[in-house]
C-alpha cells in the first residue's frame, strides 16, 4: 500500500500544484504516493454553502465552523495522522516530516480566514502544525511544504546522493557552500581546496565551512552541535 495523502481545502484547484512536477509528480506517476483533495464546501450549509461564520466575542475575520469541518473530516477520517496547518501550531521539524513519511500517510486540514474553530481540532485530536514564524494566507501553501518534504523521503522516491543530503541536514549543521565549473567566473576563484584532489582536505574544509555558516546564521543549531559533543574549532 503506498502512502497516502488527503487534503481538505475550500481551494481544492490549488493541489496538486507545484507536487505534480518534478520528483514529486514521478513518484505520483510511479505509485509511491496517492493524494485526494475534498473541497470543504461540498460540506457547506445552506443555499451559499457557507463553511463561516463570525467569531464568538468579536473581533476580526471569519472562523471556519466545526460541524462543517467534522462532516468534511468524517468522510476521510482513518488511523492517519490529521493534521491542521496553522500559525498556531507547533513547528515542522525535520523529525516529524521523516515520521509522517514512515507511516501510512496524512489528512491534512487547511484553515482560511481568521482560523478554525477550536472545537473540531480538540474532538478530533487533531495535531496543529506550523511551517515558520510568518503568517501565510492559509494553509494551503503550508500543506504543499510538508507533502514535498514527507515525498521526497517515501522508498524509492530519491537517488542515493540525494538521501545523504537529507542526513546531513540532522547533522545538524547547515550545508557547506557548493561550486561547479567554470572554476574561475567573473573574477571569482573556486575555493583552491575543492580543486586540490586531496579529499581529506576538502572533507576539512567543508566542514568547516559548514560550522562557520551554521554559528553565524543559526546560533541555536550550532548549539545543538556543540552540545551533541562535537569540539569547537
Ligand atoms: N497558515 C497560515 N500561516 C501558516 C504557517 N506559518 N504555517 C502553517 N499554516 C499556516
Amino acid at each position: 500500500m503506498s502512502w497516502r495523502a488527503d487534503v481538505l481545502s475550500i481551494f481544492p484547484s490549488m493541489f496538486p500544484g507545484p507536487l505534480g512536477e518534478s520528483l514529486a509528480g514521478k513518484a505520483m506517476e510511479a505509485g509511491s504516493w496517492s493524494l485526494k483533495v475534498t473541497d470543504i464546501r461540498d460540506f457547506g450549509l445552506g443555499r451559499h454553502r457557507s463553511v463561516d461564520d463570525t467569531p464568538f466575542g468579536g473581533g476580526a475575520g471569519m472562523v471556519m465552523r466545526p460541524d462543517v469541518l467534522d462532516a468534511a473530516i468524517g468522510s476521510v477520517a482513518d488511523e492517519r495522522p490529521l493534521i491542521v496547518l496553522t500559525p498556531r501550531g507547533a513547528p515542522l521539524t525535520q523529525k516529524r516530516v521523516r515520521e509522517l513519511a514512515g507511516g501510512p500517510g496524512v489528512i491534512l486540514l487547511c484553515g482560511r480566514f481568521e482560523g478554525i474553530d477550536q472545537r473540531v481540532i480538540d474532538a478530533r485530536q487533531a495535531e496543529e502544525v506550523s511551517i515558520g514564524d510568518y503568517i501565510l494566507s492559509g494553509g494551503e501553501v503550508a500543506a504543499l511544504v510538508l507533502l514535498d518534504a514527507a515525498i521526497r523521503l517515501l522508498p524509492g522516491v530519491m537517488g542515493a546522493a540525494e538521501s545523504a543530503v537529507e542526513e546531513s541536514f540532522s547533522a545538524p549543521l547547515l550545508e557547506y557552500p557548493h561550486y561547479t565549473r567554470p572554476a574561475v567566473w567573473a573574477q571569482r576563484a573556486v575555493p583552491e581546496t575543492l580543486t586540490s584532489g586531496n579529499h581529506a582536505a576538502i572533507a576539512a574544509w567543508r566542514l568547516a565551512a559548514a560550522r562557520q555558516t551554521t554559528k553565524t546564521r543559526r546560533p541555536d543549531l550550532y548549539n545543538q552541535y556543540i552540545a551533541s559533543g562535537a569540539s569547537a574549532p
